[in-house]
């Protein structure tokens, strides 16, 4: 064997032996320099070259460009190998550099109440509504009064409201005592001031209420819709709603409507549907609780007093009005059965990849 030759084996061994030892990025970038530095010895021996005859050369510059590029690759190897190892033990203590551009995984989703938003007002316009937005800091009247629920009424209390302490005498005036809205719909009426009739609009959004359980939050999102035309019949809402039911969750799901009561609408309704999660096979369901059913929008006709406030006359336009939880939507359709989860910071239960 030459000289070079025994010196080429011998930086390949030591080479070898120290890269199966080093544990860290930092020991192996010294070790980087140690080899393929300005004064490593790889590089000592490519300065060599030079001494060498012309006809030695072009053989010995092959064999140590071949080591060079062989020994760029194992640091390669090693450094991606190490990165590893170090994400899995920062993030087994729990210390996930969040500065850091996110690897593997596309960067970026929707959160899946975002998600059920955009997907319920998608399958809306299609049926010719538009989006329509409101304050989430209300005044009394349009949270309560305009929609036929007096300061006396008894349906006030079921929604306990986050009143700002500032406005609560506002000279004796309860109508314009500010609050942070309990649904979205008071929308409704400051649509159809703002747009008059016909009048298709559905209001997503930011709802609070004083509720604080493991199925209650204090804030919550809820869609609003509301149709404002002439002789609207309850066939119409039954069938935007069942089409809105089944195109969210992709397939004709069983539905039924009972009577229930609410002070804006006139007659009222509320659309159970098929359990999504045991088709209504289990009566151990944690969904349905065995019933069968879930309960999932309040809805009716809306009543002419509303109409009224709205600017528009109900003796020649009707319409039609319900109201639902999106975070529930979301739960239902994403199989998410703890609603803490929605409004934790930790994106795990999310990443775990659970299909839709
Ligand atoms: N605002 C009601 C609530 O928060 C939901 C609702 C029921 C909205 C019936 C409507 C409706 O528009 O017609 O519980």
């Amino acid at each position: 064997m030459s000289d070079l030759e025994n010196q080429v084996e011998e930086v390949k061994s030591s080479f070898d032996r120290a890269v199966v030892s080093i544990a860290t990025t930092d020991a192996l970038q010294k070790l980087k320099v140690q080899y393929l530095g300005k004064k490593g010895a790889l590089t000592v021996l490519l300065k060599s070259l030079g001494s060498l005859s012309p006809e030695e050369r072009p053989l010995a510059g092959e064999t140590l460009n071949a080591l060079r590029d062989a020994l760029e690759q194992k640091i390669e190897d090693k450094r991606q190998t190490l990165i590893r190892a170090e994400d899995a033990e920062a993030e087994a203590l729990g210390r996930v550099d969040v500065t850091l551009p996110p690897r593997g995984r596309p960067a970026g989703a929707f959160h899946p109440v975002a998600q059920t938003m955009h997907e319920i007002v998608a399958i809306m316009q299609g049926l010719g509504y538009s989006v329509a937005l409101g304050p989430e800091i209300e005044e009394d009247y349009y949270n309560f009064e305009c929609l036929n629920m007096p300061s006396w009424h008894p349906a006030r209390d079921m929604q306990d409201t986050f009143y700002f302490p500032d406005s609560e005498e506002s000279d004796g005036e309860t109508s314009k005592r500010r609050l942070l809205r309990t649904h979205t719909s008071p929308v409704q009426v400051r649509a159809m001031l703002r747009y008059g009739a016909p009048l298709r609009i559905v209001c997503p959004g930011r709802v609070y209420r004083r509720d604080n359980d493991p199925t209650h939050s204090p804030m919550f999102n809820q869609l609003e819709g509301l149709l404002v035309e002439k002789d609207v019949s309850f066939s119409v809402l039954k069938g935007s709603l069942i089409e809105l039911m089944n195109g969210f969750f992709g397939r004709e799901l069983k539905s039924r409507f009972r009577a229930s009561y609410f002070p804006f609408t006139e007659p009222s309704m509320e659309l159970d549907i098929e359990c999504v999660e045991c088709g209504g096979k289990n009566s151990n369901c944690r969904v349905c609780r065995g019933t069968g059913w879930l309960e999932v929008c309040g809805m009716g006709m809306t009543h002419p007093f509303v109409i009224r406030a709205g600017g528009i006359d109900p003796e020649e336009y009707n319409g039609f009005a319900f109201g639902m939880g999106l975070d529930r939507m979301a739960m239902l359709k994403y199989g998410i059965n703890d609603l803490r989860y929605l409004f934790d910071g930790n994106v795990s239960y999310f990443l775990s990849g659970r299909d839709a």
